[in-house]
């Protein structure tokens, strides 16, 4: 079941089996009106011509690589991108299902009203905040740390909230409360306070816009069981498809970028070893988009 599929999910998600994945997390681009890139540096041992230097004496070479850009430019035509294609892909939840929408400040208010009118007020469960402290702040404004993650249940009778799937998380003032309540930690709320990808860590992977597994892996964990089919259709470095494999549930994976695809290919070989490399269906192949 685990794919991974190279292609507009406008025209992929229209191939998937009605009702196929309990859980979507979608992260579309947020409209930064720029192209988004990322540049890693990769350090090569050069013993010769390396120009910085290493543990005892050794020299490396150090050279700048592009992991993967996309276009992120929609203008005043977001809706328009995004809604036909989350509308797509609801067809693709089973009735218990649940879809999660992570945006930013700029189009997030726009795309809840969207959503209301297409499932309905009563669809729609929680605005989860993901709050972070990393990089430059404005002298002109409050600096802008946080996303926003809509969730709406397709039934909001019944779906998945496995409650005790959910991560402590430490008190803020522990003195206030016995020791055993401040040793066990207490559930989160609404906001979730949690780091960027680490710069330097393991899960980093160079792709722009990655987002940090923690936060992946508990949408998955409480909103869908082991052996539920996870769809992502904004895939791009497969954050959620390391979640959801980690936690025993299968994957479908979809992005238009085929640096995107070959990026998750790489990264979830380990997790899903049967899902080697990625599809690329004749449809888009044929549109000579992704030639
Ligand atoms: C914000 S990034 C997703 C990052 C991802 N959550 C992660 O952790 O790496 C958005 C992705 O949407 C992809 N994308 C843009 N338009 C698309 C389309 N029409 N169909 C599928 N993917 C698309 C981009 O290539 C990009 O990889």
């Amino acid at each position: 079941m685990n794919r991974i599929i190279l292609g507009d999910c406008l025209d992929a998600l229209a191939a998937l089996p009605d009702g196929m994945a309990r859980l979507i997390y979608v992260d579309p681009p947020f409209n930064t009106g720029k192209v988004q890139r990322r540049d890693r540096m990769r350090a090569t041992a050069d013993d010769a011509n390396g120009t910085r230097g290493g543990f005892a004496g050794k020299r490396y070479r150090v050279e700048r690589h592009e992991a993967g850009a996309y276009d992120d430019d929609f203008g005043a035509n977001y809706l328009d991108f995004l809604i036909p294609r989350l509308e797509a892909g609801l067809r693709c939840l089973t009735p218990d299902g649940s879809l999660f929408v992570h945006l930013d400040w700029r189009e997030v208010h726009y795309v809840k009203v969207a959503l209301d009118r297409l499932l309905g007020r009563e669809r729609f469960m929680n605005e989860i905040v993901w709050a972070y402290d990393f990089g430059g702040r404005s002298p002109r404004r409050w600096p802008a740390k946080h996303d926003t993650i809509l969730w709406y249940a397709l039934d909001p009778s019944n779906y998945v909230f496995n409650e005790h799937e959910i991560d402590r998380i430490p008190y803020m003032a522990p003195g206030l409360v016995t020791p055993e309540k401040a040793a066990r930690g207490k559930s989160p709320t609404d906001v979730w306070w949690h780091t960027i990808v680490p710069t330097n860590g393991r899960e980093k992977t160079g792709y722009p816009t990655q987002k940090p597994l923690g936060i992946l892996n508990r949408i998955v964990r409480v909103h869908s069981s082991p052996r539920d089919a996870v769809l992502d259709f904004f895939a791009g470095s497969g954050t959620t498809g390391e979640a959801a494999a980690t936690h025993g549930r299968d994957f479908v994976l979809i992005d238009s970028n085929p640096e995107a695809a070959a990026v998750m290919a790489t990264r979830l070989a380990r997790f899903a070893p049967e899902c080697v490399g990625f599809e690329q269906p004749a449809s888009t192949k044929e549109s000579g988009l992704f030639a």
